[in-house]
């Protein structure tokens, strides 16, 4: 594993003396530890040689392996994702009640301010284009896509009825994430393609997909036929514009069968594109998701799991960053909102939904 984790071992030591005018004087107070952090991450396979789930159980969430391909194709990406994550660990350690950064001693704050970061703490708006690869003409309900939407915006607002059954050693960490999905646009077209893959095909007209719609202001999805069993996956904030978004499987598009027919595929991936992680951070024990409220853990959980022990700690199986049935998993955790916050804040990545709105 060690061979596809690669470790940026860069900590960063800002020391209030240092003559460099383009730096945040808040960021010259605070020492943010980027010791752990990573992009590259192990294969599903070898997740799948960890795990005791029954096979036909077991799933992948390609949205990883898409990132090291990425991350392959694009020189600069790994550059961009660690300011990324920069920013979004001074953000989080802003919001931390003790420790509060930028209080050094004074005088020590005289170099100009380029941006300061402003959080915004309103109510998110995410204008959202469906782009549906489909079959024959309305494959895709019209009642699907309006499930979707509905399901979006109670999971993301802890408006689901079965939030009911978070355990109690987790219930004061349920997020309430103050994000509206709202349908912008329906793209449609008809294809035979059985199989779209894992290679953004879907999302480039030249290859027979849909082009994405200015994905600065809305939030892509393409539903299609992604094959292999595939739920869905989705593109971390940092990657290529015209590719950015998630990608949905038919058939676990809003409302429909099974024990992935409660929408929440997409409440996962949209989870990946608001910048979290696997809540076991796609590694061992010492591996993080880069979020403090979430319990380590070392894999995947299926299924719907009781009580979970692994790394010492209770599994928060029903996190939706997990890998279990849709009607088990329910919530996200405040950290998580405030590590998906930061991409909102004035200096954050997504900062341009919030000034369109
Ligand atoms: N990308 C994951 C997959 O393709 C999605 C897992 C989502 N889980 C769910 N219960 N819907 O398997
Ligand atoms: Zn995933
Ligand atoms: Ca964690």
């Amino acid at each position: 594993m060690n061979t596809y984790l690669l470790k940026i071992t860069t900590v960063l030591l800002l020391v209030s003396s240092c003559n460099s005018y383009d730096m945040d004087p808040a960021q010259q107070q605070m020492d943010i530890d980027m010791s752990d952090f990573f992009v590259y991450t192990e294969t599903p396979s070898d997740l799948l040689s960890k795990t005791t789930a029954s096979k036909t159980d077991k799933r992948s969430c390609y949205t990883m392996l898409n990132l090291n391909r990425l991350l392959d194709e694009n020189p600069g990406l790994e550059k961009r994702m660690y300011a990324i994550e920069y920013q979004t660990r001074k953000f989080m350690a802003s919001k931390k009640p003790s420790g509060t950064p930028g209080s050094g001693p004074p005088g020590s704050n005289q170099d100009p301010t380029p941006e300061p970061s402003i959080p915004y703490d309103g109510t998110v708006y995410i204008p959202v284009v469906v782009n549906i690869i489909e079959k024959y003409n309305n494959e895709v309900s019209d009642a699907q896509i309006t499930s979707q939407i509905d399901i979006l915006n109670e999971d993301f607002n802890n408006a689901n009825s079965n939030t009911a059954g978070v355990p109690d050693v987790f219930k004061n960490l349920v997020a309430n994430y103050n994000i509206q999905f709202r349908r912008a646009a329906v793209n449609r077209i008809v294809s035979s393609k059985n199989s779209w893959g894992t290679r953004d095909a879907m999302k480039s007209s030249k290859k027979g997909g849909i082009d994405a719609t200015d994905p600065s202001h809305n939030l892509n999805i393409w539903v299609c036929e992604i094959g292999g069993g595939i739920l869905g996956y989705a593109q971390f904030p940092g990657g290529p514009e015209q590719t950015d978004g998630v990608v949905i499987g038919t058939d676990y598009f809003g409302e429909t069968t099974g024990p992935y027919g409660d929408g929440r595929t997409a409440t996962h991936e949209i989870g990946h594109w608001l910048n979290l992680r696997h809540i076991w951070g796609d590694g061992g024990c010492s591996v993080d998701d880069f979020v403090e409220d979430t319990p380590v853990s070392n894999g995947p959980n299926y299924g719907c799991p009781g009580e979970t022990i692994n790394c010492g700690s209770i599994d928060m199986t029903m996190n939706y960053m997990d890998y279990v049935y849709d009607d088990c998993m329910y919530m996200f955790t405040i950290d998580q909102n405030t590590r998906s916050r930061a991409l909102f804040a004035s200096d954050g990545y997504r900062s341009s939904f919030v000034t369109s709105n």
